[in-house]
């Protein structure tokens, strides 16, 4: 196996002792991407909020912080990801403002309407039927109610050597395209190269 092969895997879903040092390695990449989404979503404090693929979880707290009387809802599909997250998070919890559960984005069990604000950074590649998600995230958001996703451009996953075996590319007006086809409206989209990666940012509202 290359090291390029076993790097995104491990990026995809990180296991083990390995698993936890590309989580901590994730944190401080993709820490601008945080702070613009956290910037971004004009959280209510009473908001309830969806994290898809939260990896060790490090920014959970920062999000519960913005709402202070909601809840902050993380999921992710790696066992690892989601012990390390309980831990990093453990008095959130007990205090009932953080659940995480260990789920893949294609199985929520979450009732429609419910939630105001849903967050992805650095995932979208890895998620199967990505129509079939956009979907869902509709149905279960409230009216009115945001979604945020941040990934990198294709051009910079493909100079980076990212393995397409593992990761989809995406350009920007393919995930816009998605998102309008689940009936979201976009009402954001910026492209900004940070200090290591480039992102685009997209936010986008479900109807009244
Ligand atoms: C590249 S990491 C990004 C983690 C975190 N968002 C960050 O930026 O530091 C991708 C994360 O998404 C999780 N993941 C991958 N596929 C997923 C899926 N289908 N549903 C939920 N989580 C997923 C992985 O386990 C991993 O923790």
């Amino acid at each position: 196996m290359s090291i390029s092969y076993f790097l995104s895997k491990q990026l995809k879903r990180p296991k083990g002792v390995f698993g936890f040092f590309v989580s901590l390695l994730m944190n401080k990449v993709n820490k601008p991407m945080y702070t613009k989404s956290l910037n971004l979503l004009a959280f209510d404090t009473k908001d309830t909020v969806l994290e898809i693929g939260i990896g060790n979880g490090k920014f959970l707290n920062s999000i519960a912080e913005k709402v202070p009387n909601g809840l902050v809802i993380g999921i992710d599909i790696s066992p690892t990801m989601v012990f390390v997250s309980r831990f990093f998070n453990y008095k959130l919890i007990q205090k009932n403002k953080v659940q995480i559960l260990k789920s893949g984005v294609e199985n929520l069990k979450i009732e429609k309407n419910t939630v105001d604000k849903i967050l992805s950074i650095n995932t979208i590649y890895f998620w199967k039927n990505p129509d079939q998600i956009m979907n869902e995230l509709y149905r279960i958001l409230k009216p009115k109610g945001k979604l945020f996703l941040a990934f990198n451009s294709k051009k910079e996953m493909i100079k980076s050597g990212y393995n397409p075996e593992i990761f989809t590319f995406y350009e920007l007006s393919e995930v816009e395209n998605l998102l309008k086809e689940a009936n979201f409206t976009v009402i954001e989209s910026s492209y900004e190269q940070f200090k290591i990666e480039d992102c685009h940012c997209i936010i986008a509202q479900k109807n009244a």
